[in-house]
């Protein structure tokens, strides 16, 4: 059916509108599932704990495969079988943030984290793609009032998450027809009524397409 992901730098608030979103979706008669990466699967879970562990110290590759084999346990055992079924999948973070935050910010090359993911996962790619527009700096912010403690990516340095978002800027001007930018600087509400502008386009294109 129509595979929604969710991108932005660290305390974009995608997540906390995700939840919103969902709720809609559900609530105008749509089945759906809300999943994350990492994670969104036991064994891609326990990886999850791994590669954010602050005592761990993975090298620029091995954190990439470690986040597109949870990728893969993910796709594979959750993402597949539901849009299968005519779910309406929405995922939070998917294959550009590991162009973003390995294949740019730690130098791997976006060209080559690309290859290797297109090998690995096959042809099923997001329908669309929402970018979760916040400055790095408004973005550090937010993560300072944050109640919990700091996982490894997050505690990288504010150059790092400088070059996460030119990172995106890059995945952006490459797949301007996916990729759908909301500014995320705005109230929620706000945010969540441009997400939903864009989910409601796709679904009806969606309708358009499968009627012709
Ligand atoms: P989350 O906080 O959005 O759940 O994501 C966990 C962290 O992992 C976040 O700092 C972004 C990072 N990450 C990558 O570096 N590469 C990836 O492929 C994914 C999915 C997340």
């Amino acid at each position: 059916m129509l595979f929604i992901t969710l991108e932005g730098i660290d305390g974009s608030g995608k997540t906390t509108v995700s939840k919103m979103l969902k709720d809609s979706l559900i609530q105008s008669g749509h089945r759906v599932l809300l999943t994350r990466e990492p994670g969104g699967e036991p064994l891609a879970e326990d990886i999850r704990k791994l590669i954010l562990d602050t005592n761990q110290k993975p090298t620029p590759w091995t954190e990439t495969l470690l986040y597109i084999a949870a990728r893969k346990q993910h796709l594979d055992n959750v993402i597949i079988p539901a849009l299968k079924e005519g779910i309406i999948v929405i995922c939070d973070r998917f294959m550009d943030s590991t162009s973003a935050y390995q294949g740019y910010a730690r130098n791997i090359g976006i060209a080559d984290v690309e290859e290797v993911q297109n090998i690995v996962l096959g042809l099923t790619k997001p329908d669309v793609t929402i970018f979760f527009d916040i400055t790095p700096k408004e973005a550090q912010i937010r993560l300072l009032n944050r109640k919990r403690n700091p996982d490894r990516i997050e505690k990288e340095s504010q150059k790092f998450h400088e070059s996460v978002y030119e990172g995106y800027q890059m995945l952006i001007s490459e797949n301007t027809e996916r990729i759908k930018i909301v500014d995320s600087r705005k109230p929620i509400n706000e945010v969540l009524q441009q997400v939903k502008f864009i989910i409601d386009n796709a679904i009806g294109d969606l309708i358009s397409n499968h009627n012709d």
